[in-house]
């Protein structure tokens, strides 16, 4: 068996690279165990050029991404740490969510079963931990994954992610993590998505509702115990389904012969906006 952990934190030692070492610790000693910081990878922004488009082809940008696709399809186990920046993922993470774009209709060649994942999100104020647990599900599900459970962790101090009660959590994880078994209880106080786990539910005037992470939809039902979504039994939604993933590769394969198709015409209109030049070129003065 070989674990693979994927850290981002800028902070050497920090709460992010601690969960991750915890976790690796608890897991079998004759197991593979390796940490990809991913802060220390050269990776690029996404480009737009949809060189990746249509299936079979690759991002044009050659750099670093394919050391974190080859750990991927190497490792049974995988667990992603990064924390709440700004109410959701750093921007080098992020980053790499966008690059990823290039491997969306990949996931048939990719090794199967795909690696179990834990993630874990260390958050600094309660109550601020804002959308960083969807973060986490949009990263471990754009790699392919098998989400097992998408933990947000108060830890504010650097370690405070391996004190207290966050050890247990990560303990469960790990534990999770090595039975390949899904999380069965809820980790937020938050409804969630009966799919995904995500806690960011749109919710329409009919009390029908969507999932705006995973794009499941369903029902805001009143039970004995509250409230709680009933996902629909005909949905077939979900951004992440093997289904969905072939729709998104046809329908940018569509969307890309079409601009190659009216490339004249965008241009055309591109040019009547060219003029005035609004381009900023100097820095304006401090005072004004
Ligand atoms: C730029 C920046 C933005 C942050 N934004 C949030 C936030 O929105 N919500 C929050 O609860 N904590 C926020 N934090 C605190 C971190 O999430 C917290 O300290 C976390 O433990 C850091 O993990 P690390 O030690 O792995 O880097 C922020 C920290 C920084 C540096």
């Amino acid at each position: 068996m070989r674990a693979c952990g994927f850290v981002y934190s800028p902070r050497r030692g920090g709460n992010s690279e601690l969960a991750v070492r915890e976790i690796l610790n608890c897991l079998p000693d004759d197991w593979e165990k390796v940490m990809v910081d991913l802060g220390k990878l050269d990776i690029n922004p996404c480009r737009a050029c949809y060189h990746c488009v249509p299936e079979g082809s690759k991002c044009a940008i050659e750099d670093e991404l394919d050391i974190i696709i080859r750990n991927v399809k190497h490792s049974d186990k995988i667990i992603i740490a990064f924390p709440a920046y700004i109410f959701s993922a750093p921007g080098p993470v992020k980053n790499i969510m966008d690059r990823l774009l290039s491997v969306t209709s990949d996931y048939p060649g990719w090794p199967h079963p795909y690696p179990d994942c834990v993630v874990v999100n260390p958050y600094g104020m309660a109550e601020w931990e804002g959308m960083i647990k969807e973060s986490g599900i949009a990263f471990a599900n754009k790699l392919h994954l098998n989400v097992l459970a998408v933990q947000p962790i108060l830890a504010t101090l650097p370690a405070d992610s391996v004190r207290g009660d966050n050890l247990d959590v990560l303990h469960k994880l790990a534990s999770l993590l090595e039975k390949g078994k899904k999380n069965p209880d809820r980790s937020s106080e938050f409804l969630e998505c009966p799919c995904c786990t995500s806690t960011a539910i749109k919710i329409n005037p009919d009390g029908t509702v969507k999932c705006a992470v995973c794009g499941a939809t369903g029902t805001l039902k009143r039970g004995g115990k509250g409230y709680e979504i009933v996902q629909n039994e005909t949905d077939n939604a979900g951004y992440f389904t093997e289904r969905a993933l072939a729709n998104h590769t046809n329908y940018l394969t569509d969307k890309k012969r079409l601009f190659m198709n009216t490339k004249d015409i965008i241009k055309e209109i591109q040019q009547k906006y060219a003029e005035p030049d609004y381009w900023f070129k100097e820095s304006p003065d401090e005072e004004k």
